[in-house]
């Protein structure tokens, strides 16, 4: 079987009505606890490389599975190790309702794409579905029918490790690629054999938890949770997506997992949503360790009535949950509505036709790192990186008779590229810095490593903490820059630094890597620095004397060849940052659409304005920003009238140039800013793009369309309205541009 990213087995897909009828008379014939089954949902129970599920010490869940009180499962993978738990849910229970299988396909399933956030970088919907398209290909090639992504949680912490899954500190951005990705996994039918059910997580304000810390407190304003945070959930509402996850955070002093404003308030009544809520890893139980539930039966109670509707892995719903019914507290109604919408689901990826559809080893071994998905996250790799720096045009590097140290123990690990959300890779399978530059025979390429990042891999706690302090590699590294022409040092964060649980207060280069850096500077100045990370980094010292820096996170299986590509200049970087770099960690949260102050500049020259008396206010790269090596000139900023009633579209255009010799690409973005309102807004807020291409010297007309809505904002009571008077629009090629027009809605 060829692996073809777009092959779509030919299915007849039931029409929805057929659907709800059949959900219906199905829920009719259930008893009260195999519906409160079908709410719970166990992590794998059997040594992933084995086939048959052992009882063992895991006997509970397998018992569960057989007397119909399991839904779904998570993390069980592989096409025959996923039919023999679905056998046991489809032949030994009294209904043979099959489990819907949940796998964590972050970046990639065994083909690892770059991380999220590197993905944003692109700014490139197209490839961020198509990577999307490639990770549900393979998962649902290994028995798994619905992932845990995309994560849509805005954040502009990069101490919160998890900003490495998510699309950055912008909502419209956050939209866009929210769309994307939820229609990457599902396609436009659930059914077919490549696509799988998606979830839009982590409902809501994860992204806010206080200090960065994960699993912490999150205090926000309405104003912000309605205009900063809930956009890209709606965005994937209206994308159609099937599931939504809790988070693991409290809003307003009531966790997400029992807040019904949040659930049943705005996601199932203003947006209409119909598919079904699970609850993060036992965070139902979790309320009780809060003190907002008594214990799990009020748990439960909380959960079930607030609008959650499937229980992963505090076994609250399946302990409690008929009990609570039966005393009267939980209206069944609300039992039957998840039911519904649980049963609902898995019609529609087919699994009542066939509940071994995604268990197809012949499809698992053709489509399972076929050469279309290397060449795919190979696409999305290059294109995920930012050049942040190029002085002198020092890149790309010239191909024939130099010298070019290769440094930093970064630079070899084939294990670190592969990112932090990649449970079913192959370890040690992503092509390395090292590998991908060997691949250029025309120079002398010398590698020393100079230092380790952390002790060991830092997969699991203790040794994530622990930095290397060991300088001995030092000498060699030194010795070998010193006689190189150019010296390419890869530092930055190991793979498993970013991620769930790791939080981090100090964003500098960790362990030893500075000290590095600064040893080589001192015998040799000619540095292109290649950052890997999974948050934004604060490295003033860098910026300020290092001639090139490029940004390229942790691009996946093919990180290497994507670096080597864009050193040598056989591709032209485009990305542009998702997120704001500081320039120290004291400044955050620092973002580009920060609101208006009263004191914004220095107009009494003394100290009373909004600033640091230590650092500058601004970040060390913006928002937006991102280098080619060409150059591109924007003018003629022209807008068809200056005044404009309301509902009426806003035309305008720019012409834009690529002033350099070679081609490239450009992010031409817009931003407006309402000049006053009733509540304070944004200095500036994105709301359009276009990726677009040039060659050498040609100019482009780039035009966009404001709609009404573009111009409006939602009040602290969730209110949307768009208020007359002035808007400013900018036009730039990141958020600092200075290029705008004005018009008036009247
Ligand atoms: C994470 C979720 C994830 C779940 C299942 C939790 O710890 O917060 O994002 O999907 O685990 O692995």
């Amino acid at each position: 079987m060829a692996c073809n990213i777009k092959s779509h087995t030919i299915l007849k897909k039931a029409p929805y009505s057929d659907v709800k009828r059949k959900v219906d008379d199905l829920l009719k014939i259930m008893t009260l606890k195999e519906k409160i089954g079908q709410m719970n949902q166990y992590n794998g129970f059997w040594d992933v490389t084995g086939p048959v599920p052992s009882k063992g010490s895991e006997e509970r869940k397998y018992e569960d599975i057989k007397a119909g009180l399991v839904g779904a499962m998570l993390s069980v993978r592989g096409a025959k190790e996923v039919r023999a738990v679905q056998r046991i849910a489809v032949e030994d229970t009294r209904l043979g309702i099959p489990l819907i299988i949940g796998f964590d396909v972050i970046h990639g399933y065994k083909t690892i794409s770059p991380i999220p956030l590197a993905e944003a970088a692109s700014w490139d919907l197209e490839a961020i579905k198509r990577s999307a398209q490639v990770a549900a290909a393979e998962a649902a090639a290994v028995g798994i029918n619905w992932t845990f992504g995309p994560m849509v949680d805005i954040s502009r912490d990069p101490r919160w490790g998890r900003v490495m899954e998510g699309a950055g500190e912008d909502p419209y951005l956050g939209c866009e690629i929210a769309r994307a990705r939820v229609e990457g996994f599902q396609g436009d039918d659930l059914s077919q054999t490549d696509t799988i059910a998606a979830c839009a997580k982590h409902f809501a304000a994860y992204g806010f938890s206080e200090s960065g810390k994960e699993y912490n407190t999150v205090d926000v304003g309405t104003v912000t949770l309605h205009n900063m945070i809930l956009p890209p959930f709606k965005a994937a509402v209206e994308a159609g997506v099937k599931t939504f996850m809790n988070a693991f955070n409290d809003l307003n002093g009531v966790p997400a997992t029992g807040h019904e404003f949040l659930l049943r308030d705005v996601l199932k009544g203003q947006w209409g949503f119909e598919g079904f809520v699970v609850s993060d890893w036992a965070s139902i139980k979790e309320m009780v360790v809060w003190g907002h539930a008594e214990n799990d039966r009020d748990a439960a109670r909380l959960a079930a009535t607030a609008g959650t509707d499937m229980d992963m892995e505090s076994y609250a719903f399946v302990a409690e949950l008929e009990r609570l019914v039966l005393d009267g507290v939980v209206d069944e109604a609300l039992i039957d509505d998840a039911v519904r919408r649980i049963l609902t689901v898995k019609y529609e990826l087919g699994l009542f036709d066939d509940p071994y559809r995604y268990c197809d080893e012949i499809r698992e071994k053709a489509v399972v790192n076929c050469k279309a998905h290397h060449d795919a996250v190979l696409d999305m790799a290059k294109k995920s990186i930012v050049l942040l720096k190029n002085e002198d045009s020092i890149l790309p590097l010239k191909k024939e008779g130099r010298k070019v140290a290769l440094i930093g123990g970064l630079a070899a690990d084939k294990n670190s590229v592969l990112g932090s959300w990649r449970i079913a890779s192959d370890d040690h399978t992503g092509v390395s810095v090292l590998e991908g530059m060997k691949r250029y025979t025309g120079n002398t390429l010398v590698y020393e490593k100079g230092a380790d990042v952390t002790l060991g891999e830092p997969r699991f706690i203790e040794e994530l903490k622990i930095n290397t302090t060991d300088k001995s590699g030092f000498k060699a590294a030194v010795a070998t820059a010193k006689t190189a022409d150019v010296v390419v040092m890869v530092l930055g964060e190991h793979g498993f630094q970013s991620g769930e649980a790791r939080s981090r207060v100090d964003l500098g280069l960790p362990g030893v890597q500075q000290e590095l850096l600064e040893a080589v500077y001192s015998v040799n100045t000619n540095i292109v620095l290649v950052l890997t990370n999974g948050r934004p980094l604060t490295i003033p010292w860098a910026a300020k004397h290092i001639p090139a820096i490029v940004e390229t996170w942790q691009l996946g299986s093919q990180a290497g060849h994507a670096v080597a590509e864009v050193l040598y200049g056989d591709y032209n970087p485009s990305g542009k940052l998702p997120m704001t770099f500081p320039k120290d960690v004291g400044q955050i949260p620092i973002y580009y659409n920060h609101k208006r102050t009263g004191r914004p500049v220095n107009v009494a020259k003394n100290v009373f304005w909004s600033h640091y008396s230590d650092v500058d206010t601004l970040p060390l790269y913006p928002f937006g920003y991102g280098l080619s090596y060409t150059s591109f000139h924007y003018e003629n900023l022209w807008m068809n009238k200056d005044e404009y009633t309301l509902g009426e579209p806003i035309h305008i255009s720019i012409d834009v140039t690529n002033t350099g010799k070679v081609k490239g690409k450009e992010v031409v973005q817009l931003y407006i800013h309402d000049v006053f309102s009733s509540l304070i807004r944004p200095v500036k807020e994105l709301k359009g793009f276009q990726l677009i291409a040039f060659e050498s010297q040609e100019t482009k007309t780039v035009r966009f369309t404001l709609e009404q809505d573009d111009l409006g904002f939602y009040d602290a009571e969730g209110n949307y309205s768009v208020e007359l008077g002035d808007f400013k629009v900018y036009i730039g090629g990141d958020s600092t541009t200075n290029l705008y027009a004005t018009f008036t809605l009247v």
